[in-house]
């Protein structure tokens, strides 16, 4: 495909790749891997959406990083807007799906639907209607059910409605589905499903916040245990099953399976902080949600700690990417080193 630069110049790529969620954690890193590479990328963004968090991000890895991120084209696209993904769609071959609302608010539930499972639907259409050639979307472990006869879940341990109730887990699954739909539909489709995503840049919300909130003192831990994985794995994965002649799969992506308690003291340590020192008990949390719940409806702000989070944070689930380590010979990075570079990163910044 032939496309003209600002000199009018004419350049050819071979791909025209779109990218949604291109201004958070994912999305961000994502987009400096494929600035790297010599295709053509568009991303979306909304009309609040922050840009310079996204060159900050650049900017950790290249000294470069201005010229990297003018290679973006930008457009002005909310995935819940047919109209403006229209425009977004124009010449474009391949598409990562990254946008979401993640929230486990249940008062957000009815904006996750729309943007979770609408907004995919939305975005499903427009890849059947533009035979795209792939695309890859970033899902979620919750989204996989606890194994009936393994520790270790796997992406054959499907779903299970009746079990988990909350927003979030239903909406991606619902996003899923429509994903899958586009498989139907002759759409060559790939699916990664991450567990808690560690990454610089997005210090203040999502998974980014675990970051700020203990170089903050933070003096809460508990003893669950969940999967992480660092945001350049998932990133690294997401390329690769792109390039690969893989499609209709979904893969795990779970570095480690590690307590609450380990990650944090581990990121205490490396802040120089005092680790933190009150062990959450169901108890603790049972109340903490409830006065959290009393307190948002009397300010009106957004609960600290909801009832779902209360619940997790106990709960021990364990996952196996051995997927896809078997079949990309993937290797992630060990989940120290991760966070070791995500609190360099963080120190250089606030320095
Ligand atoms: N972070 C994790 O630990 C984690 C773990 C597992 C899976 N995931 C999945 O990974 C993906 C990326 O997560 P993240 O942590 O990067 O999220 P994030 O930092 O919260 O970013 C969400 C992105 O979605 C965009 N977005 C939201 N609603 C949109 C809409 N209506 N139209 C267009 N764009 C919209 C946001 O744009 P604005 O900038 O305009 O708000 C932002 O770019 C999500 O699908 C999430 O479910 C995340």
């Amino acid at each position: 495909m032939f496309l003209r630069d600002k000199n009018k110049h004419f350049l050819y790529f071979r791909f025209m790749i779109l990218v949604t969620g291109g201004t958070g954690l994912v999305g961000a890193h994502l987009l400096y891997q494929l600035s790297l590479e010599n295709d053509a990328v568009k991303a979306i963004h909304r009309k609040n959406s922050n840009l310079l968090a996204v060159k900050n991000v650049f900017s950790y890895f290249s000294a470069d990083y201005e010229s990297l991120f003018q290679k973006i084209e930008w457009i002005e696209a909310d995935i819940t807007d047919v109209i403006s993904l229209e425009t977004a769609f124009k010449n474009v071959t391949e598409v990562y799906h990254a946008a979401a609302l993640v929230s486990f608010n249940s008062r957000d539930y009815k904006t996750m639907d729309e943007i979770n499972i609408e907004g995919t639907s939305n975005m499903v259409n427009f890849c059947i209607a533009n035979h795209i050639k792939k695309l890859c979307f970033v899902s979620s472990v919750a989204t996989i059910e606890k194994s009936v006869t393994n520790k270790f879940m796997t992406e054959a341990d499907e779903w299970n409605m009746e079990k988990i109730s909350y927003g979030y887990a239903m909406t991606k699954y619902g996003a899923e589905m429509e994903v899958w739909r586009a498989s139907q539909e002759g759409v060559p489709v790939v699916i990664v499903n991450p567990g808690i995503i560690l990454g610089a840049g997005f210090w203040h919300q999502g998974s980014g916040s675990i970051f700020s909130k203990i170089h903050s003192g933070l003096s809460f831990y508990s003893e669950g245990v969940m999967g992480f994985v660092s945001v350049n794995d998932v990133v690294k994965a997401m390329v690769l099953l792109m390039k690969s002649d893989i499609v209709n799969e979904r893969y795990i992506l779970v570095a480690e399976n590690s307590s609450f308690k380990d990650v944090f003291y581990q990121i205490a340590q490396n802040f120089e902080r005092k680790v933190p020192s009150i062990k959450v008990t169901k108890l603790m949390s049972a109340i903490g949600w409830r006065l959290e719940k009393l307190k948002s409806i009397l300010k009106n702000n957004p609960p600290m700690l909801t009832k779902h989070a209360a619940k997790s944070i106990h709960d021990k689930r364990y996952y196996s990417s051995e997927k896809i380590q078997t079949e990309l010979n993937f290797n992630f990075e060990p989940i120290s080193e991760t966070i070791k570079n995500v609190c360099e990163l963080y120190k250089k910044q606030f320095k």
